[in-house]
């Protein structure tokens, strides 16, 4: 199948960036949220990301422009009726996702791959709200934040996907410019499987006072040539996000590794949500300085 048009489900941080790659890779891009502020926001974001990539001369101003030209927002699900395929990255819901797959199964034509974004989610369980056939169009496309830097996606497949569809979505996140690795549809794929137990082994060691924030961090910084610390990766991914990713893997797996140390719990409860609230393991009251607080560990 060629590939043509692209719809998008929700212009959050990842939404958007899955928007603005695909639309730089030559696809009609239709991105869906649930309201107008919703979609301008998003679009700003993209905007604004593309301005950065011409003025370091990545791309021209032109192509900025033809680029945007591709991309439409859109309010409503049926807007992307006529897509080729859609990625869905909307709220990280179980309940949420399997209403819209089956809304979005009634509208699409019977041959749209369906691709969900989620980190942690699984696909089968989505894939089951959709008609027997399109349980072999649907398939896990796991894009990492920021979108248009980071070059990994993790494609996904179920028992049920068929071999066609797993290598058209591969050649599809390959066309977008990115290195996949594929992995099968056990929580947290392979990434997540490695990163979340790193990150809460980092928040135990803060715990238990085995050193300051910003030591964690500068050890794996300097000491592993991370390009962040697990503490600054938690705060940019988010802490509430975290301990929502760590409770389904632990509900999955029931192993130690994936359990929310009490003072993740603590912090999400308190509303220190990392970056996108201002404050987590640092204060981003100057975002280009970020200072690291006192969370009483
Ligand atoms: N679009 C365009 N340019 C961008 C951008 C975006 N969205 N975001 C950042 N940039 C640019 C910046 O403007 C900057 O440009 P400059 O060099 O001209 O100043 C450049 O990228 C570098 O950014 P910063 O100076 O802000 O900071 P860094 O050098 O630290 O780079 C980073 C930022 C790329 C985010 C880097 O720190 C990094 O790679 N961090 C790790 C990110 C990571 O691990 N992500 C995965 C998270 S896990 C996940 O997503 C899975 C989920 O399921 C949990």
């Amino acid at each position: 199948m060629a590939i043509k048009k692209i719809g998008v489900l929700g212009a959050g941080l990842m939404g958007a960036g899955i928007a603005q790659v695909a639309a730089t890779s030559g696809y009609e891009v239709t991105v869906v949220e649930v309201s107008e502020d919703l979609i301008k926001k998003g679009l700003s974001g993209i905007e604004k990301s593309l301005a950065k990539f011409v003025e370091k001369g990545a791309i021209s101003a032109g192509q900025k422009g033809d680029i945007l030209r591709r991309l439409r927002g859109a309010t409503k699900l049926e807007e992307v009726a006529d897509a080729d395929v859609v990625i869905e990255a909307i709220v990280e819901n179980l309940q949420a996702k399997r209403d819209t797959y089956a809304r979005l199964d009634a509208l699409c034509k019977p041959e749209t791959v369906f691709a969900s974004n989620t980190s942690s989610l699984s696909i089968t369980e989505m894939m089951t709200a959709t008609g027997a056939e399109r349980r072999r169009r649907f398939i896990g496309m796991h894009f990492f934040n920021p979108v248009p830097l980071m070059k990994l996606v993790e494609v996904i497949r179920t028992i049920l996907t068929d071999d066609d569809v797993y290598a058209e979505a591969v050649a599809l996140a390959e066309s977008m410019g990115k290195t996949v690795v594929r992995a099968g549809d056990k929580t947290g794929f392979i990434v997540n499987r490695l990163l979340v137990p790193f990150m809460l082994d980092a928040i135990r060691a803060l715990e238990e006072g085995l050193a300051s924030v910003e030591d964690i961090d500068n050890a794996m910084k300097l000491g592993c040539n991370h390009p962040m610390g697990p503490l600054s990766l938690t705060d940019f991914v988010g802490l509430d996000t975290t301990y929502y990713i760590a409770n389904v893997m632990f509900d999955e797996f029931k192993e130690r590794r994936f359990a929310s140390p009490p003072l993740l719990k603590r912090m999400v409860q308190a509303g220190l949500f990392g970056r996108k609230s201002g404050r987590g393991f640092y204060d981003y009251a100057d975002p280009k300085n970020p200072k690291p607080i006192n969370v009483g560990a």
